[in-house]
């Protein structure tokens, strides 16, 4: 029984020290003339609220994001995503690189990968519905 204790504790603190590990969440500046301008405002309010917290610059952080180890988990999603498609960089993409990311996101959204199964299942705001898929899919489709 102390051994199990001694262990327990021993685990607590490994716990409590992770802690203060934890990631960078670089602060990036946004220009606004670089951001996606959408021409329905229902679009634009479905991709900020399911897409921009991995694919912006403005990365809305829930309290567990905090928690180690989530945080390296969480942090290496928004940068990825980043990296793959940021919105807010979006007219700085060649015109190329915007067609090949619109046809990504038509795929993404079809298949229903997108926004990522392990957000959307604690974002429930960002689960989307049939009809908020399909005003995705109708818009980017019109654009390929
Ligand atoms: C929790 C973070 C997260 C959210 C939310 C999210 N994504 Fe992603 N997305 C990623 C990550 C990480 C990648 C890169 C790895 C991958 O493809 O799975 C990615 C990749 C992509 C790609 C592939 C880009 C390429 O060129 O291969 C597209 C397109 C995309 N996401 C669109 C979307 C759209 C549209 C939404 C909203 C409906 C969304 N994502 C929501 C994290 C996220």
């Amino acid at each position: 029984m102390k051994i199990v204790k001694k262990i327990a504790l021993g685990l607590l603190l490994v716990l409590v020290l992770l802690q203060f590990w934890q990631p960078e969440r670089p602060q990036l500046e946004t220009i606004a003339e670089n951001e996606i301008v959408f021409t329905s405002t229902e679009v634009a309010g479905i991709v900020q609220k399911a897409c921009y917290d991995c694919h912006s610059n403005q990365t809305d952080y829930p309290f567990y994001a905090y928690v180690s180890p989530l945080n390296h988990w969480i942090q290496e999603h928004v940068e990825h995503g980043r990296e793959e498609l940021n919105f807010q960089e979006w007219n700085t993409f060649s015109d190329k690189r915007k067609a090949k990311k619109i046809h990504e996101i038509v795929e993404e959204v079809e298949e229903g990968k997108m926004p990522l199964e392990s957000y959307s299942l604690v974002h429930s705001d960002a689960q989307l519905s049939d009809e908020e898929r399909k005003m995705l899919l109708d818009y980017f489709k019109a654009l390929e």
